[in-house]
């Protein structure tokens, strides 16, 4: 539980809010690289911590993220032409250049030297890991490079980078991401296994071990680690390890293909989920996990105030209930919502946009988010000091892995130690 006032400054991330101030010292995932095609394409809207911003490719390639609204006469620059290098507004034809200089106005007579004065709002852009990434932060803190998490580092037949717009503030999503306990309930299908077919459900252990987790959590320089422990009937552990990376990215265990996911405000009532699937040792089978968590659609969603955004829908919103099938449900599948992803998806967002968490009741199962809430909101108030956070400046410090494993082993630190190199990506010499 959170007092509103806590409550407020865990899930605002506007300009000059602390938690904002706190997210705009990291890079953020701002656009899979695919939405951004061809140099010289048409820009895409967007808005992330509540700033509105446009975002092209230009003839070299890379991309450029702009104030959504021209600095003249605040016109939209969606409507803008690509062109060399540069995205011309088409209401007097001003044009801006990556970095945000002015480079041509064609309005002015040209001894005026009003462009040399004027700059547009620019972000600068890394783009690695099938993802553009934007930094918004002081310039003299940029860090050199987005963190060093491992599906980054894969080629692109390793990983699959999925999109998914929510109509749910961003800290929703992040505490189901370090809530293991809800797997045995949400994710569940308990139907004849001839029914199954093509539903996705958590793997068969969480059937069975107990239902009510054993929990740790522990700070680290990136993070924290939290395990999930379960008792087998043959008396070993199931363990569950999951890497919560700051600000708002964890990796999620898994036999051989493992998940990751970012969740990235796009205001504060609505934000993105990045969904990462990889398996480091080997090639995905593409289609197979297409057909198991499909992707998201380039689809235009209006924001509260009329700001029309390009983003990605997945097949379940709010408005068609994730496609509920109570039939299915009643048949003992535990939701009748057939992925994953839509499961979560519908609890999250039904929570209401921004949950009050001044009406919760948390118990055992909830220390990891606890622990979450609690380093977010005392890492803005360090930055509020000026006491700067510092795993953004340590991108090497993303390299871990979570831990899927059996084990004898009931204690959490001593079940580290063993399977210490596990938990580390390896690292190329
Ligand atoms: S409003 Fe953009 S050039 Fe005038
Ligand atoms: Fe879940």
């Amino acid at each position: 539980m959170l007092s509103p006032e806590e409550n407020t400054y865990l899930t605002r991330t506007g300009p000059g809010t602390p938690m904002g101030e706190l997210f705009r010292r990291f890079w953020l995932p701002l656009f899979l690289s695919s939405e951004l095609p061809e140099s010289d394409g048409p820009p895409l809207r967007t808005r992330i911590l509540n700033e509105d911003l446009v975002g092209y490719r230009n003839t070299n390639g890379h991309v450029g993220v702009l104030d959504a609204y021209c600095p003249h006469r605040r016109a939209p620059l969606f409507y803008g032409r690509t062109e060399e290098c540069g995205l011309r507004c088409v209401y007097h034809g001003w044009k801006f250049d990556a970095d945000g200089t002015c480079v041509d106005m064609p309005s002015e007579p040209p001894e005026s030297d009003f462009k040399e004065r004027l700059t547009i709002k620019a972000y600068p852009t890394y783009e690695v890991g099938g993802v553009v990434w934007i930094y918004m932060g002081p310039r003299e803190r940029q860090p050199e490079r987005p963190p060093l998490i491992e599906w980054t580092e894969l080629p692109a037949t390793r990983r699959r980078v999925r999109k998914w717009f929510h109509e749910n503030n961003y800290m929703q999503g992040v505490e189901g991401d370090i809530d293991t306990a809800h797997v045995n309930f949400l994710h569940m299908d308990y139907r004849p296994e001839t029914e199954r077919n093509r539903i996705r459900q958590a793997n068969p252990l969480f059937h069975l071990g107990e239902k009510h987790p054993k929990l740790t959590a522990m700070d680290t320089d990136y993070g924290m680690i939290y395990g999930g422990r379960r008792l087998l009937p043959d008396g070993n552990y199931y363990w569950r390890v999951t890497q919560w990376l700051l600000p708002a990215f964890s990796l999620i265990p898994g036999k051989g293909r493992r998940g990751g996911t970012a969740w990235i405000p796009v205001d504060d009532e609505h934000c993105v989920r990045y969904s990462i699937a990889l398996s480091p040792d080997e090639d995905m089978n593409m289609e197979q996990d297409e057909a198991r968590s499909p992707s998201g659609k380039p689809q235009q969603f209006t924001l509260k105030d009329g700001t029309i955004i390009d983003t990605m829908i997945p097949y379940g919103t709010k408005a068609n209930q994730y496609e509920i099938d109570r039939a299915m449900q009643k048949a003992g599948h535990y939701t009748g919502i057939w992925s994953i992803a839509m499961q979560d998806k519908a609890m999250i967002e039904g929570m209401t946009r921004t949950v009050d968490r001044s009406l919760e009741h948390l118990g055992s199962s909830d220390i990891a988010v606890i622990a979450a809430r609690r380093r977010l909101l005392k890492l803005a108030r360090d930055l509020e000091q000026g006491i700067e956070p510092v795993a953004p400046t340590h991108p090497e410090l993303y390299r871990v892995r979570p831990l899927d494993l059996i084990s004898p082993e009931a204690n959490f630190g001593p079940l580290l130690e063993q399977h210490a190199e596990e938990s580390r990506v390896p690292v190329a010499i």
